[in-house]
């Protein structure tokens, strides 16, 4: 008897009454289910993408305004794959990169003369470059094959990053499906939230936990925003939240989308992206700083936040040619706005101790807002910073922060200065352990360093801590669940004194040795407690099984974040990097730091031939593998992780894995392009032949590297045989 008399769709969700809602669920239920079909199954989409869309929002909106009558069939419950505890990682098939960033217009000037030198152009060779918004967003890449999202993924640490297609598919201005795409295609872009979209978020979600009588916290700007909304577990809370896109780049492409940055972005707009309609294309070094002007002019009014302007080198081939430095490309630069200020009262300065032992100074600020975000801390850097600026305790100043830069001080307001307040006096020993704290000299230059170190070593609970923290940090062991605040607890209680006690956990929890149901390791490691302080039973069983997973996922782990993790001086993830190509396996690594100590070694000679590193960053090596402790934890932690052999980083190239050493003039190519093209093919280049040189690419003029490499015997190619063997 139902008869169907009015049009309940274009009711509002708020004015239904539940037996309109009822049927309303009905209909949106099966039409989203044809519109699914239509896409999917049959190519044919009969409604548009925001129709679509908007049918999924009412649908939510709906369910959530009379969550009784929610569907057992609801289609807000089959967007993409079932919500799971956390996301899948999608490893990505080119990396993701960062940008260098450039604050002055000088910094710009020296980019295009580099990125000219590089190339070895001439005065009167014109090169043009892009100019675009730097968008303060979260950048995606988007993976299509036959013209179908497949996958959508963040960046996250570059190599790997999470899958999130179910969500990104609730994004209207992201195409599930592109027609004349090349048959592999990755667009990568930023996604974000304007400025009203953000303020209406913030409001409704705080009118819904009043309503639902939670607290709640209100994002601190658009791209916290942005990024909550996308790394939804459940994509229907996605899909209500109101996400854009822009594509600047691309990753994985089957064929060339064209010859220039400008043209393939023109490209992709016609594929049906969006792109951003202030990108220009600049002829000289002032067309990019009017640009950037322009833009600037117009920050306020643009509706979303950016923080600068990126320039990329326009023709694609140039792009090849310039290639990566670690882990930004040589040919794009971002030109970052000025940072903002604010002022507020520093009330305290806290010494923090490192895990190298560095004392570093931290100012306790009363909270201020600054672009958007509370801060309440600011780094002081040195002793010799708050000298030179005379900085007190109690001082009213100014502190400044460029987007994810930490916060500094720029400078006190010397006027508002209380009466008797003291000058500063950094303390002479560690805050924490108490040993002396000194200003070491750097072997390289013979002066002593500006930071004042802790002389405990592993005596030293902060050090030790720090390490630990260090070794599962996202770019080293990157364990899911054992974070910076389960190691605090763990290293306090004593289940957790070196790495490899990570790793035997689970064996001495089931041997009863320790009792790891005490804690809530969900919850930064806290004990969980009843009202009247006794402890409660164990109730987290499922957490600790998860923990043991992770940990046990990470028993075999690639060479560079092993090398990474061991917290070697002056090592981080650029340095391992080279090492472990350099190297290939741990063990070779190894008995080379051991036999580098006598610095007349050919070992320690062949440590300073990797083009990077220096005699700092080898004295760092030698030291680390120096110390009995060091080398003990490090033979404990290879009983129970095997680090993996290092990745080529082109194996199939005839010169991957050889040694190669360019002298005298090259003719097609500068002696730096002929350096990063070899390195790129996983050759390794060195700036002395000796024996374990493999070629020497000798051009005119060259003249006592060509006569050694003569004299032992070592194949001499001119610059085109090696440019034969290299592309081969
Ligand atoms: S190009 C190889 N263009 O900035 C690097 N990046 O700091 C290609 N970003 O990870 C990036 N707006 O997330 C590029 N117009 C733009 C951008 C942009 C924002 C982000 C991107 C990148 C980060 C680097």
């Amino acid at each position: 008897m139902a008869k169907k008399t009015k049009d309940l769709s274009s009711i509002p969700v708020g004015k239904l009454v539940p037996e309109e809602a009822e049927l309303e669920l009905t209909r949106l239920v099966e039409e989203i289910a044809a519109a699914d079909k239509a896409y999917y199954a049959n190519d044919k989409p009969q409604i548009t993408d925001a129709e679509y869309d908007a049918l999924r929002r009412r649908n939510l909106l709906i369910e959530k305004r009379f969550p009784k009558l929610k569907r057992p069939d609801s289609p807000s419950d089959k967007v993409g794959a079932a919500p799971s505890a956390k996301f899948e990682k999608a490893k990505h098939a080119v990396a993701m990169l960062s940008l260098d960033n450039a604050f002055h217009d000088e910094d710009v000037a020296d980019f295009v003369k580099r990125v000219r030198k590089f190339l070895g152009l001439g005065d009167d060779e014109k090169v043009y470059f892009t100019a675009e918004p730097k968008i303060d967003g979260l950048s995606l890449n988007l993976r299509y094959e036959g013209g179908v999202l497949l996958v959508a993924a963040t960046r996250g640490d570059g190599e790997t990053g999470e899958n999130v297609t179910a969500n990104a598919l609730t994004i209207s201005d992201i195409p599930k499906r592109l027609k004349g795409a090349p048959d592999i295609l990755e667009v990568r872009g930023e996604a974000y939230m304007s400025h009203d979209e953000f303020e209406t978020l913030n409001a409704r979600l705080e009118r819904e936990a009043e309503e639902e009588g939670k607290a709640h916290e209100p994002f601190a700007n658009p791209r916290n925003a942005a990024a909550g909304s996308l790394r939804q577990l459940d994509a229907a809370i996605t899909a209500s939240r109101p996400l854009h896109f822009f594509a600047y780049s691309w990753g994985e492409i089957s064929e060339p989308l064209a010859e220039t940055q400008w043209e393939a972005v023109a490209r992709l707009k016609k594929l049906g992206f969006k792109i951003n309609a202030l990108t220009a294309r600049c002829q000289s070094v002032e067309d990019m700083l009017a640009h950037y002007r322009g833009i600037e002019a117009q920050r306020a009014r643009l509706g979303y936040d950016i923080d600068g302007v990126v320039y990329k080198i326009d023709r694609l081939d140039y792009q090849e040619r310039l290639g990566f430095v670690s882990r930004a490309p040589r040919w794009a630069i971002a030109h970052k706005f000025p940072a903002e200020k604010a002022t507020t009262v520093l009330e305290k300065i806290d010494i923090q101790v490192g895990r190298t032992g560095k004392l570093t100074p931290v100012a306790r600020l009363k909270p201020v807002t600054v672009g958007g975000v509370v801060v309440e801390n600011a780094t002081l850097h040195n002793a010799d910073e708050i000298e030179r600026k005379d900085i007190r305790e109690g001082d009213t100043v100014v502190i400044q922060r460029a987007g994810d830069v930490i916060p500094q001080v720029v400078e006190v307001i010397v006027g508002e200065r209380k009466k008797g307040a003291r000058k500063y006096k950094f303390p002479e020993t560690c805050p924490v352990c108490g040993s002396h704290a000194v200003n070491e000299v750097n072997p390289a230059t013979g002066k002593a360093d500006v930071d004042r170190r802790c002389t405990g070593g592993l005596i030293c609970n902060a050090q030790a801590v720090e390490r630990l923290k260090h070794f599962v940090s996202r770019n080293a062991f990157d364990i899911e669940g054992l974070g910076t605040k389960q190691i605090e607890a763990f290293h306090e209680d004593g289940t957790i004194k070196e790495p490899a006690d990570i790793f035997t956990m689970e064996k001495r929890q089931r041997a009863g040795k320790i009792d790891l149901y005490r804690y809530d390791v969900d919850d930064a490691g806290a004990r969980k407690k009843d009202k009247n302080g006794k402890e409660k039973p164990p109730t987290n069983k499922k957490s600790v099984d998860n923990l043991f997973e992770a940990i046990n996922a990470r028993r075999a782990i690639s060479l560079p974040r092993f090398i990474n993790a061991l917290g070697i001086r002056h090592v981080g993830e650029t340095n391992a990097r080279l090492f472990a190509s350099h190297y290939g396996s741990f063990e070779a690594f190894y008995e080379a730091a051991k036999a580098a100590r006598d610095d007349q070694s050919e070992a320690y000679q062949d440590m300073l031939s990797i083009d990077g590193i220096g005699a700092l960053v080898a004295q760092g090596v030698v030291d680390f593998f120096d110390e009995t402790h060091n080398r003990n934890a490090v033979d404990n932690l290879l009983k129970e992780v095997t680090p993996q052999e290092a990745e080529k980083a082109s194996g199939d190239s005839p010169v991957a894995g050889k040694t190669v050493v360019f002298t005298g003039t090259l003719e097609t190519m500068t002696r730096e392009e002929a350096k990063a093209r070899a390195l790129a093919l996983g050759a390794k280049v060195s700036g002395s032949v000796s024996g374990k040189t493999d070629y020497v690419v000798a051009g005119p003029g060259a003249g006592s590297k060509l006569k050694k490499a003569e004299e032992l015997g070592v194949a001499v190619l001119t610059e085109e045989e090696w440019a034969r063997l290299a592309n081969r």
